[in-house]
Parts: structure tokens; C-alpha cells; sequence
């Protein structure tokens, strides 16, 4: 690998894993000397090592985020494997199918209409009572302790049985639901072998089997219900209506985009406050801060590695470069939650920023749908800690914070110790 920026023969410019590798240890604990020079020097380029175009300033990753003409539909990649015939696809494989991330721009449109009113705030609101319980849960059983992981008591917690209270199910299965979404969120992993893929892909199917049996049930129903999984079934536009892998694509989309998600939230949250005292004080005295709070800590915590991709549908002429139709759209949006051109500050966490026009959230059509799920569940999660422990400290020793270097895109902290002065304030009262 060379350091060199060489530009190709092309004429176009290009860089390697030596100025961008989002699996390295060094960028994983420190990303933004990477991010800093990709956003002044390649803010698009193509990744020789990575096979893709990169986009890396925020004013570029929004205009490829509103452009249709970049899909993230990845039967449209040059380099994606031949489909398969229709007698072998799974159930995993038909969910995918028919979900956002791969359907035309026209069937989006359509699926985003009928699944608004799972998303709507009657349907939300029974849903946050139901996170508000699964929040004190996980704090209540860690009574006194002086210290604690938050990866291990919150975040590996929190996140996925919040989304399985979210599609109804049952407080007993909630194991089995885990195993579930473990299962379809390791079979769209990236870096492992088609062996432990197909393993995975396996163990999905006790899990699509019990969300058709609930589907199929809600049909026979007069009314299918109020709630999240009710809402989907009843839903219709002009007498169109959701078929069951349509369905079984949003409890899909859900698992894939909001549980590693989720999760990072928790520990990042934590830690950039807790690294930031005074933006801590500052939220407990105004607890009215926190919407803009919790997308301050995502933007500032950026813990996504790995761009969102996008395949160019037909060839598109983009400043100055011309992307190949079939070619990879790297959208890098966390190196451009730190773009100084929008951000002259970025590295200061700063909870009464002006946020609008972020990214954090996407952009344009693909726009995050769970928006709603992310405020409930991360607003009530910090309110609690802050509750709980109003002088917690992070513990910075060695072997106290910690990362998953393997993880598949982001750069997952696996180990965050706090100690929460509880004793001492016991001890005061
Ligand atoms: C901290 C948490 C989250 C962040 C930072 C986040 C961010 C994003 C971003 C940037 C996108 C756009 C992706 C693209 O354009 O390719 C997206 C899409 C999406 N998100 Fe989230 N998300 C979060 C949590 C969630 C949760 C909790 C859910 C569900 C319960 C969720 C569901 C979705 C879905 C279904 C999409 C695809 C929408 C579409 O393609 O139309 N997200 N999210």
C-alpha cells in the first residue's frame, strides 16, 4: 500500500487502506486524524482497496443522500453475487428482498407509506410506557454497586428487547427473540464466511416461522389491532395493503438498523458525557435539553466505521469525476458529522448546538424511520443514569473502556467502566 494520494490514470484521484482503513486499531480508537484528511484532501474519492467512490464532506454526503440516482439497492453493484434462483431463497432472503434497503425507489415510496402509521406517536406512546419499565429493569439490578460496565448492564441489554417489546412480543419470549435477531444481524454481516452466513441464515427460521404465525392470526382477526405489528397488517392505501415478507421486512429493518445502533448510543452517550463534566451539569439542570442532546452525542461520539453504501444507477457525472453506473457509493457520514465547514467546533461536545441540516439521521428518502424509538429509549436511559448517579465518573484505567475491533461497522466500545459515587452520596445523606 502506498501513502502517496496518487491520482489514476483515470485522472481521477485515489487513495488506499493506508489513509483510510476503518478496521484498523488506531482508527478505530482515534478516527479523526483519518476523517480530518479525508474531509480536506479526498472529499471524493475512489477506495482502491475498498473497490468504491468515497464521499467524505458534509456538503457532499447530503447531496448523494438526496440524489435517487444513488441507490442503496445492491442487485444494482457490479460486483454483487448472482441472485439466486427463486426455489432456493429463505425466508431471510425474501424479508431482505422486500425491504427498504432493496426495493426500487417507487416500492419504497409505497412501503414507506403503509409502515407511517406503525411509526405514528398513538402506536409510539403505548410502546415508551412499555420501554420506561425495561429501563428501571435494568438499572434496578445493579442495587448498590459501586461501579459498573454500561456495555454490559445497558447497551448489550437495552436495545433489542426495546425492540421486541416494541413488535409485541411476549415478556417470556424475549430470549427467543434475541437469539432471533443475533442470528438475521450476524447473516448480514460483512466479514464472515458463507458457512457460518448459511449457519446463521439456519437459525433465523424459528423466528420467521413464529412472526407468520402472528401474522397469519392478526389476518383472521375483524380488527388486527392498535399496536406496532396490528397497525402493519391493517394497513392500506387505496385497498393496497403489506404482504407477510413486507411485514417481515420492517421487524427485518428494525432488527438490522436499530439494535448496533442502539447500542452504541448507550455507551457513547455515557462516555461523552462523562468525558465532558460540564455539558453533564449542564443536562441536569436542564433536563429539556435532551432531544438536542442525544444527537449532539451521537454526532459527537460518531461511531459509525463504515460508510453507508449507495450503487450508482446509471452513469452520473458528480463534481468533476463521472461515477460509473454499477459502481460503490461510500456515503461516510460520520467523518462528515465532523466537517469543520459545518461544524468550525466539531471536536467539542456542545448540548445546545444549533443542529439543523444534520446528518445524523441520513438524509432524504432512506431517512432513519426509527427516529422516535431513539429519543424514547436514549432519553430515558440517560435520564435514569442521570437520576441514579448525578456525580458517576468515568474509570479510565487500563482494561476500562474497551473495543469489539472486529465488529462489523462501527467502532463498537465492548467494555465501559463507571463508578457511580452512589456509597459515598449514601454515606452524605
Ligand atoms: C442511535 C441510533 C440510530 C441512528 C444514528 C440511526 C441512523 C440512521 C441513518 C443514518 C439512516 C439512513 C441510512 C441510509 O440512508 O442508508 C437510518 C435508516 C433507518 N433506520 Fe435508523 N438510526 C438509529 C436507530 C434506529 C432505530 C432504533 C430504528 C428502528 C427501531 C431504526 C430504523 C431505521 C430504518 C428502518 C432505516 C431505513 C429507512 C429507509 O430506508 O427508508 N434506526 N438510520
Amino acid at each position: 500500500m502506498s501513502h502517496s494520494p496518487a491520482a489514476a490514470a483515470s485522472g481521477r484521484p485515489e487513495i488506499d487502506g493506508a489513509v483510510f482503513n476503518p478496521y484498523a486499531k488506531d482508527f478505530i480508537r482515534d478516527p479523526h486524524p483519518a476523517w480530518q484528511r479525508l474531509i480536506r484532501d479526498f472529499p471524493l474519492v475512489w477506495h482502491k482497496d475498498l473497490q468504491m467512490w468515497l464521499v467524505n464532506s458534509h456538503a457532499l454526503c447530503d447531496e448523494v443522500l438526496k440524489d435517487s440516482r444513488f441507490t442503496p439497492n445492491f442487485r444494482v453493484w457490479e460486483l454483487a453475487p448472482p441472485p439466486k434462483a427463486e426455489a432456493d431463497k429463505t425466508d431471510f432472503d425474501l424479508a431482505y428482498e422486500k425491504g427498504f434497503f432493496a426495493v426500487s425507489t417507487k416500492d419504497h415510496l409505497r412501503l414507506r407509506r403503509l409502515t407511517l402509521p406503525a411509526f405514528s406517536r398513538p402506536v409510539m406512546a403505548k410502546i415508551e410506557a412499555k420501554i420506561r419499565d425495561l429501563v428501571a429493569e435494568c438499572f434496578d439490578a445493579l442495587g448498590d454497586a459501586g461501579r459498573f460496565d454500561v456495555y454490559e448492564a445497558i447497551a448489550s441489554k437495552l436495545p433489542v428487547r426495546a425492540i421486541s417489546r416494541m413488535v409485541g412480543v411476549p415478556t417470556d419470549r424475549e430470549e427467543f427473540f434475541h437469539e432471533f435477531a443475533v442470528n438475521i444481524i450476524k447473516a448480514t454481516r460483512i466479514n464472515i464466511s458463507a458457512r457460518e452466513r448459511e449457519a446463521a441464515v439456519e437459525l433465523t427460521k424459528p423466528g420467521f416461522a413464529y412472526f407468520k404465525e402472528q401474522i397469519a392470526q392478526r389476518r383472521t382477526l375483524p380488527h388486527p389491532g392498535e399496536d406496532f405489528l396490528g397497525s402493519l397488517v391493517g394497513a392500506s392505501d387505496n385497498g393496497e395493503r403489506l404482504d407477510d415478507y413486507e411485514i417481515l421486512s420492517v421487524v427485518f429493518a428494525l432488527i438490522t438498523a436499530g439494535s448496533d445502533t442502539a447500542t452504541d448510543l448507550h455507551t457513547f452517550a455515557i462516555h461523552g458525557l462523562l468525558s465532558n463534566l460540564k455539558q453533564y451539569e449542564l443536562l441536569k439542570r436542564q433536563p429539556q435539553l435532551m432531544e438536542n442532546a442525544i444527537i449532539e452525542l451521537l454526532r459527537y461520539g460518531s461511531f459509525g466505521k463504515i460508510p453507508f453504501f449507495r450503487f450508482a444507477s446509471e452513469d452520473i457525472d458528480f463534481h468533476g469525476q463521472t461515477i460509473r453506473r454499477g459502481q460503490a457509493v461510500g456515503v461516510n457520514i460520520s467523518c462528515a458529522w465532523n466537517d469543520p465547514a459545518k461544524y468550525p467546533d466539531w471536536n467539542q461536545l456542545d448540548l445546545q448546538r444549533r443542529l439543523d441540516g444534520n446528518l445524523v439521521f441520513g438524509a432524504g428518502a432512506h431517512f432513519c424511520i426509527g427516529t422516535y424509538l431513539v429519543r424514547v429509549q436514549g432519553g430515558l436511559m440517560l435520564s435514569e443514569f442521570i437520576r441514579r448517579y448525578p456525580e458517576a465518573e468515568l474509570l479510565d484505567g487500563t482494561g476500562e473502556l474497551d473495543y469489539d475491533y472486529r465488529h462489523h461497522n462501527a467502532r463498537r466500545i465492548n467494555r465501559l467502566v463507571v463508578r457511580t459515587n452512589r456509597v459515598s452520596l449514601q454515606q452524605a445523606a
